[in-house]
């Protein structure tokens, strides 16, 4: 029997040969360093009974239906018109490669491990001498925890990203299939098997994440015996006719202190692994962003009106959103034709550009490069580029162009190039607002050739990554750019749930949240600056309002929060954020931990009025329990008028001892809905 350990701090996976496709032998807590693999290989094997045939077929990293086994393959694919049911024999292996191979048929397939920090990547290469058809290639499999009754997916939907589905295990078959060729609002590649009680702060969890940026899938299946696996890839017909395939990294993490072990393994996976900062030492700036301030509507004195009441707010960076290229009045024109509009700018974007920079403030610029208008010079120059059929139902009036093909690739290389040379700009937001006809990896690949070769050329440039908001959101993405549009609500109420669900997944440092306007232009409602303020200053903080509609106040509290965030953003870079568990559902709380624990701020906002009077007391966590920890609420001014009482954090500092925070919690006063508290602290 072969063997195989990959060990992080918190999870061990072994796996076992004897001869075949290895298989997972335990994935779980991590084991000492002299575990017997051989003893751990024997151990797992299960018995069998009656009504089966006489030996289970192991869950195998890539289990095959000539094996006889029980649930879905983790490959199907054709040669010549007839299914592929190669029997694979171990041929090669090492410490993180291992190769299995059918000679006669002249396939093989590796699986690939790399222990990264917290976590530990897998992904499936498939090698044919001849041309195959390949339908479906999953990344290794694992098993999914046997203690365990439900798992937790992620769904969404334009402006309503990252909602997390608890659903019960069940015999048969859980599928997910993101078809719309992005990671998508609609089934983005994460997941998460906790075991059973397993809550934010403790238990047992597993989490996964397709690090992909095009269309994928996930099945979770319970086997007739009761066994459970798990299988992530690109989409099912995803590839073109090949000899050589392979998945994204799937992203692997186990804890056991709760969802938020998982969570953080992530965030510092992304944040310290996965983005490749320009310039790390510099501070991430805050934002202006003009698109819900004038939207196509580009007139230059008003948007320097605008950049100089934004760089006085404390903006650092200007972004000139979608409107200032071809004839882009709206969004049914121009996408393809990349040069400046000089209705709207007759000198060009630099005048513009010395403004803002006068100001103090640098430069970013929206674009769309793989998409196209069909009233566009572009389209009418290369029908031949657009991606799918025809007569294909548009999407916001748009279309793909084929970034499969070299030529295209070349010439929006070509566009953008030209863009970032001629202008002093160090900061695109890089946008994607339509499903693609169908999946297709070649797609994804190109897009990410394209991303590189930008990069290249120009390494101070930073990218976000945007689609319709939160429509393309994952580590594959993330190798390429430096920023997330986490969703296009503006809403602070939504964006306080969207934020704390993504949070198992990503850092701040990455995920972009904006001040938005006083009525909230995709919800229709009315929020206080307040509360607007501080739900962006969780995240990458920036403004997106029109700054001409603020009152006095909200310039005032807008000034203050921004200067909040820019003088704890150093350790806010790299702080994890941790989920609370609030047995009060109208509250959602989370607290950023310093990465040396010696500090950590608590955002505890209030999403809906509560059911009883008294605030339930909110447990800290991650703490050290002998510590004595000075807290503060920074925001007690904010107390409504129907705050009548005095809890002691509404009169000043406290220093409580981290196992009274963690065990009692804080006792916060009595706050309005759509109102959040922010609590410092510090330890002595
Ligand atoms: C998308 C983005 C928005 C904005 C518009 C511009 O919807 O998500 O933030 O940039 O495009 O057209």
């Amino acid at each position: 029997m072969r063997t195989w350990r990959f060990d992080t701090p918190a999870q061990t996976l072994v796996l076992a040969s004897d001869g075949g496709v290895p298989w997972a032998v335990h994935w779980g807590a991590r084991l000492p360093d002299d575990e017997d693999l051989q003893a751990l290989a024997r151990a797992d094997r299960p018995d069998v009974t009656g009504g089966m045939i006489d030996a289970l077929p192991p869950l195998t990293l890539c289990p095959l239906a000539r094996d006889s086994f029980p649930g879905q393959p983790g490959l199907v694919a054709w040669r010549d018109g007839a299914l592929l049911h190669p029997h694979l024999r171990l041929t090669e292996a090492d410490a993180a490669h291992i190769t299995v191979r059918d000679e006669g048929l002249g396939v093989g397939l590796r699986f690939v491990f790399a222990v990264e920090g917290d976590v530990i990547a897998a992904r499936t290469v498939l090698e044919a001498d001849v041309p195959v058809m390949l339908h479906w290639l999953a990344a290794p499999v694992l098993p999914a925890p046997q203690q365990a009754e439900r798992l937790i997916g992620v769904s969404g939907r334009w402006c309503g990203e990252f909602q997390l589905d608890e659903l019960p295990w069940t015999p048969g078959i859980h599928e997910r299939e993101a078809r719309g060729g992005r990671s998508g609002h609609d089934y983005p590649p994460f997941a998460i098997f906790p075991e059973t009680g397993a809550t934010n702060t403790s238990g047992t969890a597993f989490a996964m994440h397709y690090a992909w940026s095009g269309g994928h899938r996930m099945l979770a299946e319970e086997l007739p015996d009761g066994r459970r696996q798990i299988q992530w890839g690109h989409a099912s017909g995803s590839y073109r006719e090949g000899t050589r395939f392979e998945t994204a990294p799937l992203l692997l993490c186990r804890s056991d202190e709760g969802l938020n072990g998982c969570a953080i393994a992530f965030q510092r996976h992304i944040r310290d692994r996965v983005v490749d900062w320009p310039a790390p030492e510099r501070p991430r700036p805050v934002h202006y962003n003009c698109w819900e301030a004038v939207y196509f509507d580009h007139d230059l004195a008003v948007l320097k009106d605008i950049a100089a009441r934004a760089a006085a707010l404390g903006a650092e960076r200007f972004v000139l959103d979608d409107g200032w290229f071809g004839r882009r009045d709206d969004d049914t024109s121009s996408l393809g034709d990349w040069q400046v509009d000089r209705r709207k700018y007759p000198d060009g974007l630099t005048p513009l550009i010395a403004h803002v920079q006068g100001m103090g403030m640098s430069f970013g610029l929206w674009v769309e490069p793989e998409m196209v208008n069909l009233d566009s010079d572009l389209a009418r120059a290369h029908p031949d580029w657009i991606l799918g059929p025809a007569d294909q139902v548009e999407g916001r009036h748009q279309r793909v162009l084929d970034l499969s093909r070299e030529d295209v690739r070349a010439h929006l290389f070509g566009c953008i190039d030209a863009i970032l040379r001629d202008h002093d700009i160090d900061y695109l937001k890089w946008d994607h607002n339509r499903l693609l006809p169908m999946p297709d990896a070649a797609q994804t690949d190109g897009v990410y050739r394209l991303l590189d070769q930008l990069r290249q050329a120009h390494p101070q440039v930073e990218i976000e990554s945007c689609a319709s908001g939160g429509g393309r959101i994952d580590a594959g993405i993330l190798r390429h750019t430096q920023r997330v549009w986490l969703s296009d609500s503006n809403d602070a109420l939504e964006r306080l749930r969207i934020q704390h669900d993504a949070a198992l997944f990503l850092p701040g440092a990455i995920t972009g949240s904006h001040v938005g306007p006083r009525r909230c232009h995709t919800s229709g409602r009315v929020l206080d600056i307040r509360f607007r303020a501080w739900v962006a200053a969780q995240r990458h903080f920036g403004m997106e309002m029109d700054p001409r509609e603020l009152t006095e106040d909200e310039a005032a509290v807008l000034t203050r929060v921004t200067a909040w965030w820019k003088s704890n953003r150093g350790w806010l870079f790299s702080a994890d954020i941790l989920r609370l568990d609030s047995t009060d559902p109208a509250v959602i709380a989370e607290e950023q931990l310093a990465r040396d624990g010696t500090r950590f701020v608590v955002f505890a906002g209030r999403a809906a009025a509560s059911a009883r009077i008294v605030p339930r007391p909110l447990r800290l966590t991650r703490l050290d329990p002998s510590a004595r920890y000075r807290v503060e609420l920074i925001n007690r001014a904010d107390a409504p008028h129907l705050s009548r009482g005095h809890p002691a954090l509404k009169e000043g500092p406290l220093t409580l001892s981290g196992t009274y925070l963690m065990d009692h919690g804080l006792t916060l006063p009595w706050s309005f809905p759509e109102t959040i508290w922010v609590i410092e602290g510090e330890r002595l």
